[in-house]
């Protein structure tokens, strides 16, 4: 049995990835709330990088010295081709309104992307969503796992399920967007079930 410590503070992500690790009883989760880790402001420094890889190591590395423990963190984000990968590793930012948590920055990232892409058609709303899952032991070893997602985006949201962008993430396939679509169904065909899943095995395999 390992067990892990969710290193994020977005209750979405956690929301999800509990349920993803669900499927696995051989990893157990722990939550930084229940390792005793209330939220510093040097935590908002360490997504500093260009990268989703980067990001989500530098967020593993940290929580896994502060709680000597095996630690998963995720770093995530949309990106969209017409707009040169924006918003990306900026996407909890992008409506730079750092005044706002939650649902209301959501909502204030999403109209921002909504007006950039307003007049845009076909491929020009293509878009993806990338998260690394990262995993960091006390003992200094680290593993990173990538998952992708996608999707095109509408010019108005539908669903009230998921977080972020969700609303506005339309899946051709499925036929709805991530806020429409079940939350099981959400972690079967997302970028966080992806990588996470990968991460989940390697514990498994680990024994
Ligand atoms: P991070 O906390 O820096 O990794 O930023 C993640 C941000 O990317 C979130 O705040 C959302 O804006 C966006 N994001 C990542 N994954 C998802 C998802 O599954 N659904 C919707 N938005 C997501």
């Amino acid at each position: 049995m390992s067990e892990l410590v969710l290193a994020t503070r977005n209750a979405g992500k956690v929301r999800e990835i509990r349920e993803i690790l669900s499927e696995y009883p051989e990893v157990g989760v722990v939550g930084l709330d229940a390792v005793g880790l209330a939220e510093s402001p040097e935590e908002d420094a360490l997504e500093a990088f260009a990268t989703f890889q980067e990001n989500a190591l530098a967020k593993a590395r940290y929580f896994a010295a502060r709680t000597g423990r095996l630690t998963l963190a995720d770093d995530s984000g949309i990106c969209v081709d017409a707009l040169d990968g924006a918003p990306g590793v900026h996407s909890r930012r992008f409506a730079r309104r750092g005044d706002l948590r939650g649902p209301e920055q959501d909502a204030a990232n999403n109209e921002l992307l909504v007006e950039l892409l307003r007049g845009r058609e076909g491929a020009e709303r293509a878009a993806h969503y990338v998260c690394a899952a990262a995993l960091a032991w006390p003992d200094g070893r680290e593993e990173i796992f990538v998952g992708t997602c996608d999707g095109v985006l509408l010019a108005s949201p539908r669903g009230e399920g998921g977080f972020g962008y969700d609303p506005l993430f339309f899946l051709p396939d499925e036929g709805m967007t991530f806020g429409e679509l079940p939350p099981a169904r959400k972690n079967v065909v997302s970028h966080r079930g992806k990588a996470v899943r990968q991460a989940a095995r390697k514990l498994e395999n680990e024994g």
